[in-house]
């Protein structure tokens, strides 16, 4: 279906919180967010994704009578930080943004998490329609209501749950992705399959037999697919704090790479790296077949080209110092790790979904890594 008609889903982490889905669907957005009361529509975009995209949505909400007024932030992971937070909350006040004003987020998730933080912070909250351009925010970071920047000592560090008015969910933007970003998108679906639901990681692994390429050809039922298998886990736990811990399967060593890497790996590069070395301390737990380790390192390194070494210049011992000041470590805690004994679910040990892994056996499993 890409004739511009909406799947109409909720992002199952908020009640009432609309995902509207679809192809070439941009024309229907003043149609749908003229159906709230504002008074001003600040666009937060970048400028490229302006030229992309922006300019037409902006003439498309102008023609429509919607008042809006564009601001450009900087691309590049270090958007996430405090100095850009602080920068973007003083533009949306010095341009007159009031209490009865929405923020809209067009980009990928670093602009998301931005504008999504500085939304939750101006006057206590502002409304925001996310509009996700890439294939990692649109079947995932728009699902999840988290909005946050990156600390000195890890990613993600300072943030809020913050939930959009709606999402706008328009496949046709993420044809001008780079393919490896969807690469790095689809190693996150393949995780919710690895950890919640084995036939959708079979139904990937034939898909990605022909290629990453592949998913070319049904681009909104392959990313419809995908935010049905998150929202399955978000919907036990929107919280991500108890079942929904499940979806940080990679996310330990992943979040620590991706960190280290200062932007030479993407989010879903990282993960993959982290579910291959999550997979090997499993191994050495007793925990894991092998037979996941396998696949993963067939589905992620063969089929899709992605990482799933640790690249060498991290040390075991950086990685773990990372982990330990990493925004997931729970008080008092070891390092844990999420663990799949078999595709399709998840380690549970005395109701706790994080395993404790002793720090000697991680150095190791990492220096195999
Ligand atoms: N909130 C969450 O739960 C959550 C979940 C996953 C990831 N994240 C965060 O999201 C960030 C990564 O975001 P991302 O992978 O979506 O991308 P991104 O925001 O990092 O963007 C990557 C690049 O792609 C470009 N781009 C975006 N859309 C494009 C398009 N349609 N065509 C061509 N170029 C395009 C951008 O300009 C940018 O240069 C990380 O900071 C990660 O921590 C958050």
């Amino acid at each position: 279906m890409s004739d511009g008609s909406i799947i109409e889903l909720t992002n199952g982490t908020a009640a009432g919180c609309p995902f509207h889905l679809g192809e070439n669907i941009g024309g229907r957005l003043p149609e749908y967010l003229g159906r709230h009361d504002f008074d001003e529509f600040y666009l937060v975009t970048s400028e490229s994704l302006h030229e992309l995209f922006g300019r037409k949505l902006v003439s498309q909400l102008t023609r429509a009578g919607i008042s809006v007024n564009l601001i450009t932030v900087a691309e590049g992971e270090s958007v996430k930080s405090w100095p850009q937070l602080t920068a973007l909350c003083e533009r949306l006040v010095a341009a007159g943004a009031t209490k009865d004003s929405i923020v809209g987020a067009l980009g990928g998730g670093m602009i998301s998490n931005l504008a999504g933080l500085a939304a939750g912070l101006v006057y206590r909250g502002l409304r925001f329609v996310e509009i996700p351009t890439t294939m990692l925010n649109l079947t995932d970071g728009a699902l999840s209501n988290k909005q946050a920047i990156n600390g000195a000592l890890g990613k993600n560090q300072f943030g809020v749950y913050h939930a959009p008015l709606f999402v706008w969910a328009d496949v046709a933007m993420l044809r001008r992705e780079p393919e490896r970003q969807h690469r790095s998108a689809l190693v996150e679906a393949l995780k919710n399959g690895l950890v919640n639901d084995v036939a959708w990681f079979d139904r990937m692994e034939q898909l990605l037999a022909d290629g990453v390429g592949a998913v070319q050809d049904d681009l909104l039922g392959v990313c419809h697919e995908m935010i049905r298998s998150k929202l399955r886990i978000l919907a036990l736990d929107p919280s991500e704090r108890k079942a929904g811990i499940i979806l940080e399967y990679g996310h330990t060593v992943g979040h620590a790479v991706e960190f280290l890497a200062q932007g030479s790996l993407l989010h879903g590069e990282a993960v993959g790296i982290g579910m291959c070395a999550a997979a090997k301390v499993g191994i050495r737990l007793g925990v894991t077949a092998p037979e996941v380790l396998e696949r993963q390192e067939h589905v992620l390194g063969r089929l899709m080209g992605a990482p799933v070494a640790v690249p060498e210049e991290f040390s075991p011992e950086r990685i773990i110092e990372v982990i330990l000041s990493d925004n997931k470590r729970r008080a008092g805690s070891a390092v844990r790790f999420v663990l799949v004994p078999e595709v399709g679910r998840v380690h549970l040990v005395d109701g706790d979904y994080e395993t404790p892994v002793p720090e000697p056996l991680l150095k190791s499993a990492l220096a195999e890594s």
